[in-house]
């Protein structure tokens, strides 16, 4: 039987981990796992018996590496789910000169699907983005994408997360003629390690008792990934789209503004050369 890749970053936690042990059930499977933490992604994957690796998307020579690797061990991918990502505080720039948000949510997934594109298009596949409705919260500067003004977390968590929206749609217009799809999706309010890192409030929320009770369970969280993962473009749902629980929504204003995003994505490129 032939078997689909899977690669799924995020996969050492959360909504990335469930996602891994579902696609694991099924046989006609091959999952790749990617974690910043390297004990923990060794963990899972030694327990899946699948490939893993570690990478720290706040370093893009990491995220470089891994992709050389990754193509190397793949040279058809059917699926890359973009899922790692998180909220960081205090403001933080990376070894790359970038704000940690901005370059672990979009820079760094960006950099590993531009990296993956030629496997890409020999599967003829489909990028998948863990993006958040935080991403209504957020707003993109074309003249401030670090937030270098007025910075707060939950700022630039809503300017990723929105970047991840208008990334998934710019990415399938460039590449739809190659046979790729991509979509986004907010997996509901998800009771993991998420806000560990976080300012207090989010912290607080997601470490408290009362909030995990009020959360959906990481099970919960991946079931769009997994159904996106599994299903196919174009029939079972709309390539370009974003989701939440599997059900097609309206995104934010500026990732309805086609021109917005395709000068967007340009403008990310150079950021990634
Ligand atoms: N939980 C929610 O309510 C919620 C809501 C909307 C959207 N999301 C999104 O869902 C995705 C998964 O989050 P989660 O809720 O599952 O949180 P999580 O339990 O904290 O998992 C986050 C995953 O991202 C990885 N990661 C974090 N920083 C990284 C870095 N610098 N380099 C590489 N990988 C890194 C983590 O790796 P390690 O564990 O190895 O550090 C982990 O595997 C994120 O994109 C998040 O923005 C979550």
């Amino acid at each position: 039987m032939s078997t689909r890749t899977i690669v799924i970053t995020g996969a050492s936690d959360g909504i990335g981990r469930a996602a891994a042990e579902a696609l694991h059930q099924r046989t006609d499977t091959t999952l790749v796992l990617v974690g910043r933490n390297p004990a923990k992604i060794a963990e899972i994957g030694e327990r899946l018996g699948v490939e893993y690796h570690a990478c720290d998307f706040a370093r893009l020579g990491d995220v470089r590496a891994l992709a050389a690797t990754l193509a190397v061990n793949h040279p058809v991918i059917d699926v890359l789910a973009n899922n790692a990502g998180g909220v960081f505080a205090p403001r933080r720039v990376t070894v790359d000169g970038y704000e940690e948000t901005f370059q672990v949510n979009h820079l760094a997934p960006l950099l590993l699907t531009t990296e993956l594109l030629p496997a890409l298009k020999a599967g003829e596949g489909t990028i998948i983005f863990t993006s958040s409705m935080a991403a209504f919260q957020g707003t993109i500067d074309m003249s401030d994408l670090g937030k270098e003004k007025g910075w707060t977390s939950f700022g630039a968590y809503g300017a990723a997360k929105l970047a991840n929206i208008v990334t998934a749609k710019a990415l399938l217009r460039r590449y739809a003629g190659d046979g790729i799809t991509t979509a986004s999706f907010h997996p509901g309010v998800v009771a993991t390690s998420f806000g560990a890192r976080a300012g207090l409030f989010v912290r607080l929320f997601y470490g408290s008792w009362l909030g995990k009770r009020l959360m959906r369970t990481p099970e919960q969280g991946a079931d769009t990934l997994v159904w996106l993962a599994t299903t196919k473009p174009g029939v079972d749902w709309k390539p370009g789209g974003y989701y939440t629980e599997r059900q097609l929504k309206d995104p934010p204003k500026q990732a309805q503004d086609d021109a917005f995003g395709d000068r967007f994505l340009e403008a990310s490129d150079l950021l990634i050369r």
